[in-house]
């Protein structure tokens, strides 16, 4: 039977308030409006920034709402106004939009969209606009997306269609983490051939960085992490060094500055640490380094000299890789398919939706790279 124009009722995990864990609910879904698409999804990836919305963010207002932004699913049905979509459709929800018609989409130097930044992050990351109630509350849809939920409805200029053919349960990562840090370094940091990279903090943003890093031909590759346990994967994604900053007495800047002849061309923070921030800087020849910031933190600033930018250090930042959204994820699924880009290394745990707050305590402890929670049967 057809659920097109109906309300579903389907299952969610609701985030009521801050710090509290997510509870499992009934909620209701409206049909799709206007340039609209209704997904139902199949699996999600838990990123840490939905952890830092929950946990650490400034935006108490944002709830209730479904976190969730790192998933793959299949259009349920359509709203008026659509022609790129039919239900059936494999496709990959993003966090940033790319309508194609605003003054960032249309310029090759950006890709942020207008649109984006005037409804989810301006909006104290949550979507203007919600078709999820629960308990006869309108639910918010974290960054316009609310990928833990078995249905969900999302903007057409926020959706990617992806290759038929791709296990959802594995390209869901590309929705978020996996673009994040392989674009960072290669789109944003524009890593060369024969260079020497940082990257800072090795969840599974670092372990793409680490990954953009060998695809841009990289020679050395230094992986930085505080956990040692996440060393190997580092080196199966093509780190050629792990460096513990709890093993030395000096600053981290310091050590690597020892290894690399002064400093190393390019480093990328994946943590989200202003101090972390600052030592990613400072890692990077004088020169010439460039130094790309892609962890998440609106809570703390961080300090810099002039002298450390003078010389010739360059520090940009990066979201969502540099990645023009809707054209970005389909030829990131095309390299997965191709066997040019490495996904599954990064699944460490599947659970399923009701596991949600197991999968959370495992990243909080740092025991999992990505949990990947099977939300609905293909
Ligand atoms: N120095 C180095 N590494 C650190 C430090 C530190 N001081 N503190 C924490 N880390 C490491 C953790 O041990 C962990 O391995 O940073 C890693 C962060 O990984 P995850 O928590 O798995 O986060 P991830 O999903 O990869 O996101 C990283 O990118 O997109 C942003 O919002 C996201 O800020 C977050 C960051
Ligand atoms: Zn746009």
């Amino acid at each position: 039977m057809s659920t097109a124009g109906k309300v579903i009722k389907c299952k969610a995990a609701v985030a009521w308030e801050p710090n509290k864990p997510l509870v499992i609910e009934e909620i209701e879904v409206a049909p799709p409006e206007a340039n609209e698409v209704r997904i139902k999804i199949v699996a999600t990836g838990l990123c840490h920034s939905d952890l830092y919305h929950l946990y650490e963010g400034m935006h108490k207002d944002g709830f209730p709402t479904i976190l969730g932004h790192e998933a793959a699913g299949i259009v349920e049905s359509i709203g008026p106004g659509v022609t790129e979509f039919q239900p059936g459709d494999k496709v990959i929800p993003i966090f940033l939009s790319q309508c194609k018609e605003c003054c960032f989409c249309k310029s090759p130097k950006t890709n942020q969209c207008i649109v984006a930044w005037k409804r989810v992050i301006m909006e104290s990351l949550v979507g203007a606009e919600s078709r999820i109630t629960c308990k006869g509350k309108k639910i918010f849809q974290f960054v316009g997306t609310s990928t833990f939920s078995e249905y969900t409805v999302i903007d057409q200029i926020a959706v990617a269609k992806i290759d038929p053919a791709a296990p959802l349960d594995k390209v869901c990562l590309i929705g978020c983490g996996i673009c994040t840090g392989y674009g960072a370094a290669v789109n944003t940091a524009k890593v060369d051939s024969g260079s020497t990279c940082a990257v800072f903090g090795l969840g599974a943003v670092g372990l793409a960085a680490v990954m953009g890093c060998k695809a841009a031909g990289a020679k050395r590759i230094i992986a930085v992490d505080i956990n040692p346990e996440k060393a190997d994967k580092a080196k199966v994604l093509g780190a050629t060094n792990y460096v513990n900053p709890k093993d030395h007495n000096k600053p981290i800047h310091e050590v690597l500055a020892e290894m690399t002849n002064g400093g190393v061309d390019f480093s990328v923070e994946c943590v989200g640490r202003v101090d972390v921030m600052r030592s990613a800087l400072e890692s990077c020849l004088p020169a010439w380094g460039v130094c790309v910031i892609v962890g998440w933190t609106q809570v703390s600033e961080v300090a810099i000299q002039p002298t450390d930018l003078i010389a010739g250090r360059t520090l940009k930042g990066s979201l969502f890789g540099g990645f023009k959204s809707k054209d970005g994820v389909p030829q990131m699924v095309k390299a997965y398919m191709d066997k040019k880009l490495q996904v599954d290394e990064f699944i460490t745990h599947n659970m399923t939706l009701d596991q949600i707050n197991d999968a959370i305590e495992l990243m909080k402890l740092g025991k999992c790279i990505r949990t990947v929670m099977n939300v609905s049967p293909q």
